[in-house]
């Protein structure tokens, strides 16, 4: 039998948390028109959570449902674009003199090599120009996007697994910011803080029309905070998930038990989540600053499953005296009526983006 290709676009996040799934079509005026978003959470009923990522076996049957849900054969999805996520990974900008573009590919590959620090083992770079340098006329910013051979490798395995056809293949951090950068343009002055909080890390972004693209991971996100609800209120992880989403996470213990021992003492002893990720995130703004010289910082966009929790965005808010908004990344898409936690789906729509650009 013939096997007749979709013309759906499929921009697929398999994430530490969950699988986000967005199908597109070409719209009208260059828009990507929606079709579908779905997601799956990876971990229900009690089971806990691996910090180390999902496993194949987890991720190939949910990815199957999700398909048979939007209603066609991974195999005759032709125009694919996923995303690793993960921790060997890392995205840095390099301005580099604009050259042919069989040059500019050799010398940016050499030049990643150099700055894209990694575990030393087999490397995969990537680049995407981000268009003139404005501060050098005669430059380009570059984004260069490395992770090693191995994960890259997984992630094909997976896709195949599923038989799925591997197509653009990018890192979650810059698939989420292509989710923004697409539609909005970066002024002339000033950084936007771009995060997007999953459950094992969170991606921190700097984006600047002049100044140096920024990215980092950080190793504080929405499961240190359902950790945190599991210890203060003894409770199972899917439980802690659920208090999580109805009550935020700053709940406190029922009964408290006043005086040492008690959840009090747990305080004390640790440092919590949400003072982690205020301390991680000052850091590396203090980093740019000093790198840069450039300190106007506008605003900050969240993505991520975590930009539903109201009290993460107060405190971040109330931390760094800056405008904290949840992005939605389908503000700009036709067909959109009834989906629901749309920060989430940040880097599946930058990929769906991607692949309809095709
Ligand atoms: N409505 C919500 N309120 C609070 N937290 C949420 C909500 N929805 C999801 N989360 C949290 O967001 C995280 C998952 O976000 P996601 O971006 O999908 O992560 P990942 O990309 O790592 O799979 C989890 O820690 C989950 O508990
Ligand atoms: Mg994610």
């Amino acid at each position: 039998m013939f096997a007749i290709k979709s013309g759906l676009r499929v921009g697929l996040d398999i994430g530490s948390h969950a699988i986000k799934m967005v199908a597109a079509e070409k719209g009208s005026h260059g828009k990507v028109k929606l079709v579908q978003a779905l997601s799956r959470d990876l971990y229900t009923g009690q089971d806990k959570y691996d910090a180390d990522g999902p496993k194949k076996t987890q991720v190939v049957p949910l990815l199957l449902e999700m398909f048979q849900e939007l209603g066609v054969r991974p195999k005759r999805i032709a125009h694919l674009a996923s995303c690793i996520g993960g921790l060997n990974q890392a995205a840095k900008e390099i301005r580099t003199i604009q050259l042919s573009n069989e040059d500019m590919a050799s010398s940016i590959l050499q030049e990643a090599r150099k700055h894209v620090p990694l575990d030393g083992s087999e490397s995969v770079v990537d680049y995407q120009i981000m268009g003139e340098d404005p501060k050098e006329a005669d430059k380009v910013r570059v984004i260069v996007a490395a992770t090693t051979k191995r994960q890259f490798d997984a992630h094909v395995d997976m896709l195949r697994e599923a038989e799925l056809k591997p197509g653009i293949i990018d890192l979650e951090p810059l698939a989420a910011a292509n989710s923004y950068l697409g539609h909005v343009e970066l002024l002339d002055d000033g950084v936007v803080v771009f995060l997007n909080i999953g459950a094992r890390r969170t991606n921190l972004l700097l984006l600047s029309r002049k100044e140096m693209f920024f990215s980092r991971d950080l190793p504080v996100a929405g499961y240190n905070f359902t950790e945190e609800i599991m210890k203060k209120l003894n409770v199972r992880f899917d439980e802690a998930e659920q208090v999580k989403k109805t009550q935020g996470v700053s709940v406190k213990p029922a009964k408290t038990t006043e005086g040492a021992g008690g959840y009090e003492g747990l305080a004390l002893a640790e440092k919590m989540a949400m003072e982690k990720l205020g301390d991680e995130i000052n850091r590396s703004l203090r980093y740019y600053v000093k790198e840069t010289g450039q300190s106007f910082f506008t605003h900050m966009e969240v993505v991520g499953g975590m930009a539903e929790c109201r009290d993460v965005m107060d405190y971040l808010a109330s931390k760094f005296s800056i405008e904290v908004r949840a992005y939605d990344p389908f503000a700009f898409m036709e067909g959109v009526r009834d989906v629901r936690h749309r920060p989430q789906y940040a880097a599946a729509t930058g990929l769906a983006a991607r692949a309809t650009a095709l």
